[in-house]
C-alpha cells in the first residue's frame, strides 16, 4: 500500500479530484487530501473525508485529528512538532488540479497555505496537474513557471484538450483524467521515469522532421520522418531542464510547451537556422532527416504533364549540415548525429560516419526493419561513441522502447559525453 498525499486547489475541475480519490483507494492505496480555502468554494471537505476516511486539512495552524498519519498508519501517541507531518509520512504528493496561481507560488517557492506549504516541505516525488482556461494555460508566465517546475524534477500531467468549463469554451486546459493522474503517481512510486533537472539551463539544439526540396511550387521530393524522436528528445532535454530550441523540418506533430520552436522547410533553411542557434547551444541532437540532393532548379507554377511527354529532374547535392557545424564548433559543445541505416552493415556504415562528421556519438537505427524507426511510436538504436585519448570508442544498444525512452537513454549518453568533457 502507497500513501498518496493529494493537494487540491481552487478550479472547477476539483470534482475530478474526488473521482481519483475513489480510484486511488479502490487500488489500495492510502489517501489523505490537503485543500486550498479557494478550492472549498467547488468541493467540500466532507466529500474527501468521507472517500478517503481521514481528515482533510486546509490551513498550518489547525490540528489534525490524525495527527499527521495516513489510512493505514496508527496515528502517533504525541501531538507532532510539525503540521508537515503528514508530506513526510507521503510516498508521492499530487496537485490536482493545479491553479494557475498555486503552479505560480509554486514556482516562486511560496508558502502561503498547507498545500504549498507541503509542495516545499515535500522529500517524496511532487505531480503537478494542471488546470484552467486556456488563455491562462498559454500565458507565458504559466508556461515559464511550468519550465521552471520540470526544471526542479517536478512531474508535470499535461492537461487535455477539448471543452473546458466556461460556456462554449475550447483548447487545452482540462484537468488530466483521473485514470492518467494514478498512472502517474503510480509510474513516480515505482520510481519510473523521473524529470530530473539535470541539464538545467543547459542550452539543447534538436532538429526534427524531414526536410522537402521543391521540384515546382506544389511538388516536392521529401521523406517519411514524422519527426516524434526529435519531438522526444525536445521533451525529454526540457524536462531536465534544459533550455531547449527545436528546429522543426515539416512536422505536423504538437511541439512540447516552453520549446522554442523554429519551423523550417528545406535543406538550406535549416542549414541557415542551424547556423544561428548553434553557436550558443552546448548540446546539438542533430535528428533531423535532411535532404542529401534536390532539383537543381525548382519551377516556377506547377509543371503541365499536357506539356511534357516525360520529366527528368537533374539534382544537385544539398550542404552536409551537420558536418559544417562540426568543423565551426567550439570547446564545450557535444554533438550527436543520428545514421538510419540498411541491414548488416548499420553500424559499421555509422562508425563511419561518426568519425567522418567529427561527431561525439551517433545514434544508429537499422530501417531495414518495419516497427522501429521512421514514422512509428517505437525504436531501437545503438549509441556508437568516438574514441577519445585514452578510451576506445564506445557501443551502447538500447532496445525496442517506446521513443520517449529511446530520447531518455540518448539523453544519458549526451550527458556522459559533455561530463567527460
Ligand atoms: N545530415 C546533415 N545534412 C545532410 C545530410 C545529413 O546534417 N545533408 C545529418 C543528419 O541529420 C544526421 C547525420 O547527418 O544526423 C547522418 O545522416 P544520414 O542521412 O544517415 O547520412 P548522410 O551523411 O546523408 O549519408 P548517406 O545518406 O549517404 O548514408
Amino acid at each position: 500500500m502507497s500513501r498518496i498525499l493529494l493537494g487540491v486547489s481552487g478550479g472547477i475541475a476539483a470534482y475530478k479530484a474526488l473521482e481519483l480519490v475513489r480510484l486511488a483507494t479502490a487500488a489500495g492505496h492510502a489517501v489523505r487530501v490537503v485543500q486550498t480555502p479557494a478550492s472549498r468554494r467547488f468541493v467540500g471537505e466532507a466529500s474527501f473525508a468521507a472517500l478517503t476516511g481521514a481528515p482533510v486539512l486546509l490551513s498550518e495552524f489547525e490540528r489534525d485529528p490524525a495527527r499527521g498519519a495516513f489510512p493505514d498508519q496508527q496515528p502517533p501517541e504525541h501531538e507532532p512538532l510539525s503540521h508537515l507531518e503528514l508530506v513526510a509520512n507521503a510516498h508521492v504528493y499530487l496537485i490536482a488540479p493545479a491553479s494557475a496561481n498555486t503552479i505560480a507560488k509554486l514556482a516562486g517557492g511560496l508558502a502561503d497555505n498547507l498545500l504549498t506549504s507541503c509542495a516545499l516541505a515535500a522529500s517524496c516525488p511532487l505531480i503537478v496537474a494542471p488546470a484552467m482556461n486556456s488563455s491562462m494555460y498559454e500565458h507565458p508566465a504559466t508556461r515559464a513557471n511550468l519550465v521552471t517546475l520540470r526544471g526542479r524534477g517536478v512531474r508535470i500531467v499535461e492537461p487535455d484538450t477539448g471543452r473546458l468549463a466556461s460556456k462554449g469554451e475550447q483548447g487545452i486546459g482540462r484537468l488530466a483524467e483521473p485514470a492518467r493522474l494514478l498512472a502517474a503517481c503510480e509510474e513516480a512510486l515505482a520510481g519510473g521515469p523521473a524529470t530530473t533537472g539535470s541539464l538545467r539551463g543547459v542550452k539543447v539544439l534538436v532538429t526534427a522532421g524531414g526536410t522537402r526540396e521543391a521540384i515546382d511550387s506544389v511538388r516536392y521530393i521529401g521523406n517519411s520522418s514524422s519527426g516524434r524522436m526529435g519531438l522526444a528528445l525536445a521533451q525529454a532535454a526540457q524536462a531536465r531542464g534544459a533550455e531547449v530550441t527545436l528546429i522543426a523540418a515539416n512536422v505536423a506533430l504538437p511541439a512540447p510547451m516552453g520549446v522554442h520552436v523554429r519551423h523550417v522547410v528545406s535543406a538550406a533553411e535549416l542549414q541557415d537556422a542551424c547556423a544561428e542557434e548553434f553557436p550558443r547551444c552546448e548540446i546539438l541532437l542533430m535528428a533531423a532527416a535532411v535532404a542529401d540532393f534536390r532539383p537543381a532548379a525548382a519551377q516556377d507554377g506547377k509543371i503541365k504533364k499536357s506539356e511534357r511527354e516525360g520529366l527528368e529532374l537533374q539534382l544537385e547535392p544539398t550542404a552536409d549540415v551537420l558536418s559544417g557545424l562540426s568543423a565551426g564548433r567550439r570547446d564545450g559543445q557535444t554533438l550527436l548525429g543520428f545514421a538510419a541505416e540498411h541491414g548488416e552493415r548499420a553500424v559499421q556504415s555509422a562508425r563511419e560516419k561518426l568519425a567522418a562528421k567529427g561527431l561525439d556519438a551517433i545514434v544508429v537505427n537499422d530501417i531495414s526493419r518495419e516497427d522501429i524507426g521512421f514514422d512509428t511510436e517505437a525504436n531501437e538504436v545503438t549509441i556508437l561513441s568516438a574514441p577519445r585519448a585514452g578510451s576506445p570508442g564506445g557501443e551502447l544498444h538500447v532496445p525496442r522502447a517506446s521513443k520517449a525512452e529511446v530520447a531518455e537513454a540518448i539523453l544519458d549518453a549526451a550527458e556522459r559525453l559533455r561530463a567527460s568533457g
